[in-house]
């Protein structure tokens, strides 16, 4: 949700922000922009569209500046236009790039407009580089006129501000959108997040909420919202300089789809303690005092906790609850019966299941971050982090960090039922052992490329469609249908096979594709009545399905047959094909596979 970027000291500044927006770009493609301050001037080049829009123009220009801002942009207030792209310039000596949202910036736009101040754009942003003008006629010092600003911000932000009166420094401030400082060698950077900064330095500061900080080539002055000199601990992050490649595929999609195996394994490794016991990191005394769980998650996270819900019910025996964040957090929810709160999400950084989390925590929750990023805010913020290892996930829409999800819950359902003592440490090995066989049985699937692509070329015609499932397969009907209706624009819908008959079945006619999850479970001949309802009156039945079961649909217009393999490994196994449908699908459309439109890869705004 929009991505800035900030340089100050040795080498050239627009060469290391290009850099930077280019591992930034998952926040945000509607626009991009940079601005520099060079012999006393600011100039700023900005394009709408991806950032190659941006290049193209910066490729032909000679920068020699060594201090500048970036940014790119998922477009909140003010459409997607050049006015409205970042950076965000005021009277030739301002200029600002932020990611959040300034609540108040109506009251504040009018307020300086009657000052005479004119607007360029329709954004909230643009307010902060006219405040800065209109307190720096009254205020001379850096940081009081930092901390003026920010003083006059309601809502969310991380700025960076540069101005011609203070050309030795960048202005920088957070709260709740996340932002980090690099420290160099002769030259600092802020950012997002530190993989933007990644070729420069892995030495990180983070940010806490209300801090604000000038930063100078040679040093970083941090804030707290007492105006006390904050002493941030600095990290070592090991995020991979190169620029993540697509490895010879097409789309990062793709990639991601075909790393599951090794996302699976590697996140399995991460739940197994040294004497290969699954412990789904954890102590034997935090599982024994779960004695209530809510997860907290938003989109494909979300389905992973409802999925997560059927295993820690069924084999602990813990009641769970799974919320949508961005409703959670303004609920008044009854705890009296939870201990843990379980952040849920592949970025960390996601600002409705941060919210959650801190209202959780409120309410006295211990705080458990289910991440990919191990410094982001989530998992800086949580008592315990249960780390995915799916790797950067560069495709905006979620493939191998669920399935990496799916691991670490399966995990936690089966260590706190030996914990709980509901299993038996037999039925817990027993259990493991065949989750150690799930990155081979998801490496089966991915020969379905082929097999579904005919089935995708018909779909790739549908006005819409349905995805149905029970038990543990509804989330990835829920799933399915996201993933399709995100990549292709297609009008998808998850269902519960046997909720059909309360209503949804009236959207059935003739030839309508529902596409049919089932596995060979204690449930499927109820699934397949369900199938044969909607096929009665015109549904087309195209039928994802364990191959022992497959050949009882005998109705199903297309039948796409899966390894058999136990209730707890199909949840999985099914949301393969799921992701390749709607890969497929896309890529017939001609859709953006990688960056589907109006969607960013780490929503940082509410
Ligand atoms: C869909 C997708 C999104 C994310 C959601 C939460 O393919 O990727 O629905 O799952 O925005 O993001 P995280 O998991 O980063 O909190």
């Amino acid at each position: 949700m929009c991505g800035i970027v900030g340089h100050i000291g040795e080498g050239n500044s627009a060469e290391i922000l290009i850099e930077g927006l280019k591992r930034l770009e998952y926040r945000g493609y509607d626009s991009s922009g940079i601005a520099v301050l060079e012999g006393g001037s600011l100039s700023v080049d900005k394009a709408t569209g991806k950032l190659a829009n941006l290049t193209a123009i910066t490729d032909h220009k000679k920068y020699s500046a060594n201090i500048g801002i970036g940014h790119t942009r998922w477009a909140t207030h003010g459409g997607v236009t050049h006015a409205n792209a970042h950076p965000h310039m005021a009277s030739d000596k301002a200029v600002v790039v932020h990611n959040g949202i300034v609540e108040n910036y109506k009251e504040l736009r009018a307020e300086l407009q009657a000052q005479g101040h004119e607007f360029a754009s329709d954004t909230d942003t643009e307010v902060i580089a006219h405040l800065a003008i209109e307190l720096a006629k009254t205020i001379n010092d850096e940081t009081a006129l930092l901390k003026a600003i920010i003083a006059r911000l309601d809502g969310s932000y991380a700025f960076a501000l540069l101005m011609t009166d203070f050309p030795d420094c960048l202005l920088v401030a957070r709260n709740a959108s996340p932002l980090a400082i690099g420290i160099g060698e002769g030259a600092y950077f802020v950012a997002s997040d530190a993989m933007a900064m990644s070729s420069q330095t892995q030495r990180v500061i983070y940010l806490k909420d209300n801090d604000y900080a000038i930063v100078r080539k040679n040093e970083a002055l941090i804030y707290d919202k007492g105006d006390q000199c904050a002493n941030r601990e600095e990290v070592i992050v090991s995020a991979n300089p190169g620029l993540v490649s697509k490895g010879g595929y097409r789309h990062f999609m793709e990639k991601e789809i075909h790393e599951q195996p090794d996302a699976i394994a590697h996140t399995l490794s991460a739940m197994t303690d040294e004497a290969g016991t699954l412990t789904a990191c954890l102590s034997e005394d935090e599982l024994k005092n779960m004695t209530g769980l809510v997860m907290l998650a938003a989109g494909t996270s979300h389905y992973a906790g409802l999925v997560g819900r059927y295993w820690i019910e069924k084999l602990s025996g813990v009641p769970v609850t799974v919320e949508v964040a961005s409703e959670y957090r303004y609920r008044a929810p009854v705890t009296s019966h939870l201990s843990h709160a379980i952040a849920i999400s592949q970025s960390g950084e996601s600002l409705d299941t941060l919210m959650a989390l801190r209202h959780a925590q409120d309410e006295g929750l211990k705080s458990i971050a289910l991440v990919n990023v191990d410094h982001s805010t989530i998992a800086r913020e949580s008592d315990f982090i249960l780390p995915t290892r799916a790797g950067p996930e560069i495709g905006v829409a979620s493939t191998k960090a669920f399935t990496a999800q799916l691991t670490v819950l399966l995990s936690l359902a089966i260590a706190l039922g030996r914990a709980k003592g509901v299993i038996s440490a037999e039925e817990a090995k027993e259990r493991h052992e065949e989750l150690q066989k799930l990155p081979s049985l998801v490496g089966k699937c991915l020969s379905l490329f082929e097999p579904l692509r005919p089935i995708a070329h018909e779909l790739s015609k549908a006005r819409s469609c349905l995805f149905l499932g029970r038990d543990s397969l509804f989330p990835i009907a829920l799933e399915g249908a996201l993933k399709l209706k995100e990549l292709s624009y297609i009008h998808a819908e998850g269902f519960a096979a046997g909720e059909m008959k309360h209503g949804p079945i009236a959207l059935i006619e003739d030839g309508l594709p529902v596409i049919s999850l089932l596995g060979a479970d204690a449930l499927s001949q109820k699934v397949i009545s369900n199938l044969k309802e909607a096929q009665a009156r015109g549904a087309k039945i195209i039928l994802l399905a364990a191959d022992d079961v497959a050949d009882e649909v005998d109705f199903a217009s297309d039948v796409c047959r899966l390894p058999n393999c136990s209730e707890y490994l199909m949840p999985f196994i099914l949301t393969v094909p799921a992701q390749i449908l709607a890969y497929l699908t896309a890529s017939e459309k001609g859709t953006d596979v990688d960056q589907p439109r109006n969607l960013a890869k780490s929503v940082t705004v509410e």
